[in-house]
């Protein structure tokens, strides 16, 4: 595991999309699994910019889906779907077919959990797999306790989860459950990026990187992944000895 702390959130973005980039530049055919959330936003923003300004090709890149509120559609605003594609399906003209997310309103959802981990098997193991942390340390929704050689499941959220994620809606939405990629998936993706930026992260982070490994805290599990980078502005990376 790399720990690398940038001066801002400006440079850390910067420099997060450029391994982005980088990946695709590696290998057009990558497989990336991008978190929704507010921490990457800004490094979709210049992924966009730099691929355009470079002229990377996107157009062979495979993208699945890292997790999604059951019952929110993909027309939501709140949806990590919307987010996506707002940030970087549309601007880097995306096929539909190379898109692989759940369809969190689908009515079997253990059979949705299969088609995605079917489409990740066949694609051959995510190249780039980039998450953010929340406050109670899950990664994607993998919630604290969850059981860690799963691969795509359902889950009932924290309430921190449902009360933290309402920022992402316009209004007041139900978001007691999730469908999220496992913890199977997270510690076999070639390459794995954990980004997280400002104080209010610092201390979920300190316990992830320098406690025990334990699915208490499931983005401690970084500390085993063969090929991880923690991504982290000074303020996040505060308290880190
Ligand atoms: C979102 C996701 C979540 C977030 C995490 C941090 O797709 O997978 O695990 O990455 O909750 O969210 P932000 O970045 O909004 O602090």
């Amino acid at each position: 595991m790399h720990t690398i702390v940038y001066d801002n959130p400006d440079q850390l973005a910067r420099s997060t999309a450029e391994k982005i980039i980088g990946t695709v530049e590696h290998n057009p055919n990558a497989l990336l699994c991008l978190a929704g959330g507010e921490t990457p936003r800004l490094t979709y923003r210049y992924t966009a910019a730099i691929a355009k300004d470079k002229g990377i090709d996107f157009s062979a890149v495979q993208f699945v889906s890292l997790d999604e509120w059951i019952g929110v559609s993909t027309s939501n605003t709140g949806s990590c779907y919307y987010f996506l594609q707002q940030m970087l399906f549309a601007p880097l003209d995306i096929p539909s077919a190379n898109i692989h997310f759940f369809d969190a309103c689908a009515v079997d959802l253990d059979a949705e959990c299969k088609r995605i981990d079917n489409i990740i098997g066949q694609l051959k193991d995510i190249d780039l797999m980039l998450v953010g942390i929340g406050m109670n340390g899950h990664i994607g929704f993998n919630e604290p306790g969850v059981a860690v050689d799963q691969a795509a499941h359902t889950t009932v959220l924290d309430i921190s989860t449902q009360q933290v994620g309402q920022k992402y809606f316009l209004e007041n939405t139900a978001l007691q459950k999730g469908i999220t990629l496992g913890m199977a998936q997270f510690m076999q993706a070639q390459t794995a990026i954990l980004l997280a930026s400002g104080i209010t992260k610092a201390a979920i982070i300190k316990k992830a990187l320098e406690e025990e490994i334990t699915n208490a805290v499931p983005a401690s599990f970084i500390q085993k992944h063969g090929n991880a980078f923690v991504m982290l502005d000074m303020a996040a990376a505060s308290l880190l000895q």
